[in-house]
């Protein structure tokens, strides 16, 4: 992703360097304080249940979604419910499965081992895994080429909380190994004004009613993005005002900052702007319009798509990208006659 286009790194779902600074600071710590959500809540708060009855660690939980949902506070809240201790690290960490066999067999018995991306974890750490998840085992391979030998060990009882954003990218025997799936949704406007009220409290930020609405419509349903337009207007209130937050402040201060009313920010209204102004509507391929808008295509596919197509302003279709008329309307243009959006190739 370029710098240019998201210089405060605006509205993307990943987490920059500042977002993990406070971030910890914000983490609900148990499944109260967890806000939103409340279909995976329920079934987690049975599955932790289940196993504190039976007086066993619970089930691998694979937890996917989009970032910035709660992935990870998750996963730390699965060991906090269940008096355990976390490990963490991720699929891109364990290169090699000797990395895997040393976390592994250091873990105490009811241990939460985390691991993050884990679609992204190389091929033998995931042969690896199969046989620890199963059987609460690994097999360390002593010496090299016909004189090697693989010596069987036993590991503590333990719960691997695996977090992807991907989770077709997953493969089957991984995912299958997996007791529980928690498939996280994006937040509804008046949850992600209660995230915002609670982090309001914890940042020390006065934070009013109206304030917390209107950043909460501008947060692409995502807490990570919540909390950080509202370091964002924080500063343009202590700067520009009185140091409230209401709403005339949150809305001067994200027009500071380019973040739209839909939460779009220069790139996302860039992308439409060059489907609806220089391709007519579309249907355009992706570098086409990655081009036009001086991006990589993966950025376009991969940042702005997913929330343009979940606003409702652009259809992915086989021939390529079509503006719909809420795009047209959100641009304050009227679509032509001919194309009125992609409807007509459904
Ligand atoms: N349900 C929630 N209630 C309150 N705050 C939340 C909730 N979910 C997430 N947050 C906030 O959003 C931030 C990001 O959450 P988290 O790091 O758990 O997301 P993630 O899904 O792991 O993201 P990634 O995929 O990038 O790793 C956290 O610091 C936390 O403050
Ligand atoms: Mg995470």
């Amino acid at each position: 992703m370029s710098e240019e286009s998201r210089e405060f790194s605006g509205v993307a779902a990943e987490a920059v360097p500042e977002d993990l600074d406070v971030e910890n600071s914000l983490r609900p710590r148990n499944l109260r304080e967890f806000i939103g959500q409340p279909r995976v809540r329920e079934q987690l708060e049975l599955v932790l249940e289940g196993a504190r009855r039976r007086g066993d660690p619970p089930d691998h939980i694979l937890l996917s979604g989009p970032p910035g949902l709660g992935k990870t506070s998750l996963s730390m809240i699965v060991a906090a419910e269940m008096g355990a201790s976390i490990r963490l690290t991720s699929g891109p960490a364990l290169e090699r499965a000797g990395d895997l066999a040393a976390m592994l067999s250091n873990l105490l018995p009811g241990d939460v081992l985390f691991i993050d991306e884990i679609h992204r974890i190389a091929r033998p750490a995931e042969e690896m895994l199969y046989l620890a998840m199963e059987d609460f085992r690994v097999d360390v391979v002593v010496g090299k080429g016909p004189g090697a030998t693989s010596i069987p060990l036993d590991i503590a009882p333990f719960t691997l909380v695996g977090a992807t954003t991907r989770a077709g990218a997953l493969t089957g025997p991984l995912r299958d190994r997996f007791g529980f799936t928690a498939h996280m949704e994006f937040y509804e406007p008046h949850e992600l004004e209660r995230v915002l009220t609670r982090a309001a409290t914890i940042l020390d930020v006065d934070l009013k009613a109206d304030g917390a609405e209107e950043i909460a419509g501008r947060s692409r349903g995502t807490p990570r993005i919540a909390n950080r337009l509202l370091r964002r207007v924080r500063d343009f209130a202590e700067v520009r005002a009185d140091g409230t937050v209401n709403r005339a402040v949150a809305r001067d201060a994200l027009a500071v900052y380019d973040v739209d009313e839909l939460g779009l920010d220069r790139l996302d209204r860039a992308v439409l702007g060059a489907l609806v102004r220089t391709f007519g509507g579309g249907p355009v391929g992706v570098s086409t319009l990655a081009v036009a808008v001086g991006e990589e295509p993966g950025t376009v596919e991969e940042v702005c798509e997913p929330y343009l197509v979940r606003a409702g302003m652009l259809a992915r279709t086989p021939r390529g990208r079509v503006a719909t008329p809420a795009a047209w309307a959100h641009l304050g243009l009227r679509p032509p006659e001919e194309s009125t959006g992609p409807q007509g190739l459904f």
